[in-house]
Order: structure tokens, then C-alpha cells, then sequence
């Protein structure tokens, strides 16, 4: 029986060994300013650093600096990397979309999309053990897919394709549909649907990432525990990849200089509920990552509402543990 959560050296990882991973994504640059934390955590994710406008910044060049002082930290304090993330349609390089002159065809696309993808995952072919593949492709309006770049240039079949050319690259990484939202409301039904059709017509997945960005009132974690119930019946595994619980509704566009008590409580409460979820559902789970470390940097400063200072983690500015951080170590205990 682990009974040790507030011992200062019990790490949160090592608490839910054996259930799944728990990461964080981080910018290469900021590992030394999350020193003291990551102890925490067994797996990261760069938060940027392979996202095509750093790693693919020109059609004929690589540029994976970043990206591996990330990979090299992971590996030195052996901690696992996820992979994110290969097809999205932001933060691209001007050239692949933005060059007139290219007029690049459909068929140069899917071979820029399989030498992009084939590249990258053959670089870290030991280093990174699962990929969001293709991230945000399901539409929040009534179409299917969402209305991309990627999609205009190669159709529909363009998930399908950079799937393949994902097997192909790794045929042991975890390949990852993720996206945000898909956990309740008619997203959700597409999610299942889609991703039982892709199964169906044997397209290499292995499920979804569920972002998880969420708000201390929103949505309600019975949505949430109803989704993992209708995945839990499919053959689908599951990771959460950029786990926030933001203080503000959506788009409120008050800018308070701190959180009220009764906010931190409810950020408690939600974690706390979200992570008996996750326990419940761990044979499908294999890791929780946050969007973050600690709320001294988050990129919900500034999104969906410019310099609205947020604190969605588990760590607060002067990266001392909040109430949701012991309630999730509690369960575990
Ligand atoms: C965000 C990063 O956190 C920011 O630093 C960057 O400026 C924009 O992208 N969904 C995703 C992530 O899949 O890649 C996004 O990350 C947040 C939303």
C-alpha cells in the first residue's frame, strides 16, 4: 500500500506506475526552469518543437535542433516521449500551403505528406513511442472532417494516408487520431463513427488522443465518463495528451489577478473527479499528459482570450503543490 503522497520526494508518476504514464508538455528551452517538477512526470511532449513550422522549415530541410534536446533530456532522466505532432493545419511552414509559385499537385502532396511524416518518425524511431499522427481533422460543424489545407490538397483520405505512412515509418509506435471536444455532444458520436470506419477498412490506429482542455465548469465529467464507457466497448486505446482545467469559462473576457479560493477548490474537485475516471477506465488509458507544468507558464495566458493570466495545473507560479495535485495523489494511496 503507497501511503505517501505528502512526502515531498514522492513523485506523481511513481504513484500511478502500473496504471499509466503521466507527462507534460514542455518547450526545449523551459526544461531548466521545470527542473524541480519534472521528477514528476515519465513521459513529455514537446509543446512545439515538432510542429512542421520548426521541424520541416523549408521542403528540403530538417531542422531538428529543438527537437532533440528535448528527445536527449527524456532519455537521460528516462522518461518517454510522445510525439506531436505530424499533420495539423496550424503552425505549418510557409512553404508547404503558403508558395504560389510550387503549385504543388495532389500527388506532390501526399509524397511532401509521406517524406514529412517518414522522416520525422524514422529520426525518433527509438525515442518515441506514440504519435498524434493527424491532430484537430474532425470538423465541429456538421461535416465530418474539417475543412484544411491538407484535405483540400489530397481529399478525405488524406487521415487515411498519413496513417499508413505513419505504420509504415514505425510499425511499433502508437499511432494517435487527437483531438478536443470529442468527449460529448455530436463530435462525440462522429469520433466512434469515424474511427470504427477507419478500423473497419483496416487503416493502422490505435485511438484517439482526447486533448483535454477543460474548464472548472465545463463540460460536465459525467459527458466525460459516459465517452470512456462507449470507448471502452470498441477495440480503441486511449491516451489524454494535453490535459488543462482552465478557470475561466470559454471566452469570459475578465482578467483576474488571481483565482478565488472557491476556484482552486472546484479545479480540485474537477481533477480530483477526472482522474477517478481515468482509474476506472486505466485498461484503455496509457497516459495522462498536461499541457504544462506549472501555472507560471501556460499557453492559456493567452488563449481563447489574449492576456488573460490562467493557472490550469497541478503546480501553481512558484511551482508549489495545489489542492489538485495532493487529491489526485490521494486516490493512489
Ligand atoms: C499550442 C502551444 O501550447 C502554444 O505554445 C503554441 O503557440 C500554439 O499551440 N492544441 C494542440 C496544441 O494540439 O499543439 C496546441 O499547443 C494547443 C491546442
Amino acid at each position: 500500500m503507497k501511503n505517501a503522497f505528502n512526502r515531498k520526494e514522492e513523485k506523481l508518476w511513481k504513484l500511478y506506475d502500473g496504471l499509466f504514464k503521466i507527462g507534460a508538455a514542455v518547450d526545449e528551452d523551459k526544461l531548466p526552469q521545470y527542473d524541480d517538477l519534472l521528477d514528476n512526470f515519465n513521459s513529455l511532449s514537446p509543446e512545439n518543437q515538432m510542429k512542421p513550422c520548426i521541424i520541416h522549415p523549408e521542403k528540403d530541410v530538417f531542422d531538428f535542433a529543438a527537437a532533440d534536446s528535448l528527445v536527449n533530456y527524456a532519455k537521460e532522466h528516462s522518461k518517454a516521449v510522445r510525439g506531436h505532432t505530424l499533420i495539423w493545419h496550424n503552425q505549418n511552414p510557409d512553404w508547404i500551403f503558403n508558395d504560389k509559385e510550387a503549385a504543388y499537385t495532389s500527388s506532390d502532396y501526399v509524397k511532401i505528406m509521406e517524406n514529412h511524416i517518414g522522416t520525422i518518425m524514422d529520426r525518433y524511431r527509438d525515442s518515441v513511442f506514440s504519435w498524434d499522427v493527424v491532430n484537430e481533422i474532425l470538423s465541429d460543424g456538421n461535416e465530418l472532417l474539417r475543412d484544411t489545407n491538407w484535405k483540400n490538397a489530397i481529399g478525405d483520405t488524406y487521415v487515411e494516408k498519413a496513417l499508413c505512412f505513419a505504420r509504415e515509418a514505425n510499425p511499433k509506435a502508437e499511432l494517435f487520431i487527437n483531438d478536443y471536444n470529442i468527449e460529448y455532444g455530436e463530435k462525440s458520436d462522429k469520433a466512434i463513427e469515424y474511427i470504427t470506419s477507419l478500423k473497419n477498412k483496416g487503416v493502422p490506429i490505435d485511438g484517439f488522443g482526447i486533448q483535454g482542455h477543460y474548464r472548472i465548469y465545463f463540460p460536465p465529467l459525467e459527458e466525460i465518463r459516459n465517452f470512456f464507457r462507449k470507448l471502452s466497448k470498441l477495440d480503441v486505446k486511449v491516451q489524454i495528451t494535453e490535459l488543462d482545467v482552465s478557470m475561466y469559462r470559454y471566452e469570459d473576457n475578465t482578467r483576474l489577478a488571481e483565482p478565488s479560493i472557491i476556484m482552486i477548490d472546484k479545479q480540485r474537485y474537477y481533477y480530483e473527479e477526472l482522474f477517478k475516471i481515468y482509474k476506472e477506465y486505466r485498461d484503455i488509458i496509457g497516459s495522462v499528459t498536461f499541457w504544462g507544468v506549472a501555472d507560471d507558464y501556460t499557453w492559456l495566458d493567452d488563449f481563447p482570450v489574449e492576456n488573460r493570466k490562467d493557472w490550469p495545473l497541478l503546480f501553481d507560479v512558484n511551482h508549489k503543490r495545489k489542492p489538485a495535485f495532493d487529491s489526485i495523489c490521494k486516490l493512489v494511496c
